[in-house]
């Protein structure tokens, strides 16, 4: 019996993640973004990271064409940020940045990120699965994460699980 997409979106819906914001930039040096939470750590050693682009996104290009970026872990604040490197035409329009130490655009506030050079692109059925060589990890702050959950967000407060 063939699997039905809604049982599978639905399905995949129920798995919380972190949000982040993956930046490159294109051959002209302009910045570019893009919303991403199918993100995994992978390796320790080496350190490898992985994201997940979806083959018809608007920066499918750029991420085939670049060899570096970074990824850029969202704070539970940052809801407006997802949203805008998810959907708008100019999504850097007021995101506060600053340089990574290997000149990644970083956004600023964001919890922690992770300069990468691109190590593997991986074909994925609709996706394409980018690898990346972590050359730099800096962690900025304690805040909450954004969490995405059943296609909303939601804020992780002090309920940690109490296990004895
Ligand atoms: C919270 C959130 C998480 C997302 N995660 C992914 C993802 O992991 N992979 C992906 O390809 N697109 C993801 N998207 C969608 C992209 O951010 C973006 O909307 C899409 O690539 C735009 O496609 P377009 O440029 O063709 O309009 C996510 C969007 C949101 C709001």
């Amino acid at each position: 019996m063939m699997l039905e997409t809604i049982e599978f979106k639905t399905c995949l819906s129920k798995f919380a993640s972190g949000v982040t914001v993956i930046t490159t930039c294109n051959k002209e040096n302009e910045k570019v973004g893009v919303t991403i939470s199918a993100f995994s750590t992978l390796s320790l050693s080496p350190p490898l990271i992985l994201f997940c682009l979806g083959k018809k996104a608007f920066t499918i290009n750029e991420f085939k064409e670049c060899n570096k970026f970074a990824v850029c872990m969202l704070a539970e604040k940052q809801q407006q940020i997802s949203n805008q490197f998810a959907y708008s035409e100019d999504p850097w329009q007021g995101v506060e940045s600053f340089k990574g130490e290997y000149g990644s655009d970083i956004i600023a506030n964001c919890i922690a990120y992770l300069e990468c050079e691109k190590y593997q692109e991986i074909d994925g059925g609709d996706h394409i699965i980018f690898v990346g060589l972590v050359l730099n990890a800096k962690t900025l702050s304690n805040s909450a994460p954004l969490i995405h959950y059943q296609s909303d967000y939601f804020s992780l407060k002090e309920n940690k699980l109490i296990t004895s």
